[in-house]
């Protein structure tokens, strides 16, 4: 399914190290778009860039940057712009979970969380879409998840992280209705990456676990289909069709199934 519509265009994608986030880089690659990844891990970035460039031929550059460092987005949109690259689409990934009880949680980490998921995230997509406008062209994908839907009981911070990047995608969406900019929220549900190992989360049924490839790529497919939210798996949309309709106190309840909280 590679297309060369997209030939000269180019996508940063954060967290694009590990996970959901490698995945779509593969993708926007095999699609023939230009890359800039972003992630801390210097030596990952380096070698998914050698390796994307070598069976696609398109350019790729890294930006290693820790994203809960408050400033880095500024930091990352300056040297994007003083390297004379022009991003055509943004993906908002990288995000940070962490499990437990809220008051057993260490409060500088959650900070640090929502410095990741909600702060940095807004501020990218601030500053990227910015030249969009101007362009009156441009893709926005942000990464939230089914958590957004709920409450999640020992995973507080992180579910209400994902509730803004829903919200504040889908505001986004309508408010730039006609700018030729659309925003995509992608909501996984929990997916096999580094980010469940070792948590609650991989106990799930089976059924309900994806993997990052074909969350990617459902995020990809929306994403250029101008998709204001998008649901990966038949599963996890069914659910959330579900959870609409059901009064709060069983979705808390079904919320307190996905994470079963041990302490710490
Ligand atoms: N896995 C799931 O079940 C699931 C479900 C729903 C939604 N999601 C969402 O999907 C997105 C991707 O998650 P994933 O499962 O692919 O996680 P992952 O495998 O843990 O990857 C996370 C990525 O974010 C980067 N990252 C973490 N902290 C960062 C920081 N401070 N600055 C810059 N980059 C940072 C990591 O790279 P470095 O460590 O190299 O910095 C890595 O590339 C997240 O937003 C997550 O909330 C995941």
């Amino acid at each position: 399914m590679t297309t060369n519509e997209n030939e000269g265009q180019c996508a940063l994608v954060t967290g694009a190290s590990a996970g959901i986030g490698q995945e779509l880089a593969r993708i926007l690659a095999a699609n023939r778009f230009n890359l800039v990844l972003l992630a801390r891990s210097r030596d990952k970035l380096q070698a998914l860039a050698n390796e994307l460039s070598a069976a696609h031929g398109v350019r790729t550059t890294i930006v290693p940057a820790d994203l809960s460092e408050p400033g880095a987005a500024q930091a990352v949109f300056h040297a994007v712009r003083d390297a004379g690259t022009q991003i055509d689409l943004l993906v908002n990934n990288a995000g940070l979970l962490m499990e437990g009880r809220f008051n057993a949680l260490d409060l500088d980490k959650q900070l640090q969380l929502l410095q990741v998921n909600i702060v940095a995230m807004t501020a990218m997509t601030h500053l990227f879409l910015a030249p969009m406008l101007e362009r009156k062209r441009g893709r926005i994908l942000n990464v939230a998840s089914i958590a957004s839907f709920m409450p999640v009981p020992n995973l507080a911070v992180y579910a209400a992280s994902k509730a803004y990047v829903r919200s504040f995608g889908d505001a986004l969406f309508q408010e730039l209705s006609g700018s030729g900019i659309t925003v995509t929220t992608l909501c996984p549900g929990v997916t096999d990456t580094g980010m469940v190992q070792g948590t609650d989360l991989g106990s799930v049924p089976s059924v309900m676990i994806m993997d990052p490839k074909s969350v990617a790529l459902e995020g990809y497919r929306a994403c250029m289909a101008g998709k204001p939210v998008h649901i990966a798996g038949l599963a996890n949309e069914l659910a959330m069709q579900w959870i609409k309709y059901q009064p709060s106190w069983l979705v808390r309840a079904v919320g307190s199934v996905l994470s079963k909280g041990r302490d710490r």
